[in-house]
Order: C-alpha cells, then sequence, then structure tokens
C-alpha cells in the first residue's frame, strides 16, 4: 500500500518511518511521496536522502481549498491509498479527510483528549500535568478528536521543561508510529465507531 507523509518540520517521525521500512518493518506499506507545506522543513532533506519523492506545496497565499487540491492531486497521481500526518501543521477540511476514511493518521504530542491543537506539550506543562504522552489517532473532521489507534504515557517530571517533555515524547512516538503504520497498511486496524480494534 502505496502511503503519503505529509510534514512541516524536522521529520524525526518521517525520519523513524524511512528507519523501519529499511529495516523491512513497514511492509506492505511503502513511503511513496513525502509533501512538505513549508519550505524549509528538514524533513524534506531526509525523504530525498532515502531516496523518496519530496515535494513542497506551500500553503501561503492560497485558498485552504486550492492548496488541499494540490495536494490530492499529488497524491492521487502518486497512487498514494493512506496518509500519515507526521508533524503536519495544518488543519485538513471534510473535503479532504473524506477522500481517505480511516486512512489517515496522525501523531499528536498528548493524552488526546486532553491538550488538542497547537502547542501540546506547552499546555501540558502550563497545566501542571504530572503526565503527558502520545496519541495516534485516525483523523476525522474533529480537531484531534478521531478514533485512538494508540496512546502511552510520560512522565512529567519536577524541572523539566518543553526539551525534556519533547525529547520524551518524540522517543515513544517514533516506536509508536511505525507499527500503527504497518498495521494501517496491512489492513490490521478496524474502526467501529469510535472504538479501533487491532486484528493480529
Ligand atoms: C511531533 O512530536 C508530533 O507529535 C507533533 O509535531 C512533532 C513533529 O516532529 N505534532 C503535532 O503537534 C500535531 N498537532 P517531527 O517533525 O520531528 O516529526
Amino acid at each position: 500500500m502505496k502511503l503519503g507523509v505529509l510534514v512541516s518540520g524536522e521529520g524525526t517521525n518521517l525520519q523513524a518511518l524511512i528507519d523501519a521500512q529499511r529495516a523491512g518493518e513497514l511492509a506492505p506499506g511503502e513511503l511513496a511521496v513525502v509533501i512538505s507545506n513549508n519550505p524549509v522543513a528538514p524533513a524534506l532533506a531526509r525523504a530525498t536522502a532515502a531516496g523518496i519523492r519530496a515535494e513542497v506545496i506551500d500553503h501561503r497565499g492560497k485558498e485552504r481549498a486550492a492548496f488541499e487540491a494540490e495536494l490530492l492531486d499529488v497524491l492521487d497521481r502518486t497512487g498514494v491509498e493512506a496518509v500519515v500526518l507526521a508533524g503536519f501543521m495544518r488543519v485538513l477540511t471534510p473535503h479532504f479527510i473524506e477522500r481517505f476514511p480511516n486512512r489517515i493518521v496522525n501523531t499528536h504530542p498528548s493524552l488526546l483528549p486532553a491538550f488538542p491543537g497547537k502547542d501540546a506539550i506547552p499546555q501540558a506543562l502550563a497545566h501542571g500535568a504530572k503526565l503527558t504522552g502520545v496519541t495516534i489517532h485516525f483523523v476525522d473532521t474533529s480537531l484531534d478528536g478521531g478514533p485512538i489507534i494508540a496512546q502511552e504515557s510520560v512522565p512529567i517530571l519536577e524541572g523539566d521543561d518543553e526539551t525534556t517533555v519533547r525529547g520524551r515524547i518524540q522517543h515513544l512516538e517514533h516506536r509508536l508510529l511505525p507499527v500503527v503504520v504497518r498495521r494501517l497498511a496491512a489492513g490490521k486496524l478496524s474502526c467501529e465507531g469510535r472504538i479501533v480494534r487491532r486484528a493480529e
């Protein structure tokens, strides 16, 4: 199954997917294209270095519909059947999401439904949470509210700051995301209402 990965930044989660693919741990998933809305995202170089097609579709100065039409055009022409949001910092409209029903996954740096949206780690710190984590979920038309596929926690310890918590979270998501993507590509995730089950 051909996968499209949407990114906006550093691309450490993309790198985890690339490493998993190299190790033969993503099949039958295949990283077919990486698209960044940010022309200077370091993620682009990670894709290119791995021999994966990398495209920039800058969202700036475009209506949301026009931006998404360009995304869909690349994904369709590449034969992409499932989409991974790996640090993609744009909200997708229902039009896009409905093109891939239960075929878009996102990794989010909190225990959803706590701290959705932007700045999830600063939100958790400012709230005084003692626990936060990673949620990998199907993307539906709500903001970070889709059915939860995988979720694990990390502690917030005294003296922690955004950098230390982010490090702990990313370590976890680099392990979880490739596993979820492999299961998705293998058709091993089913979704009844909000409940995601794993057939393996
Ligand atoms: C990841 O930690 C991901 O959870 C977060 O952005 C980071 C991207 O890092 N996503 C969100 O906050 C989505 N709302 P990366 O570019 O190094 O993979």
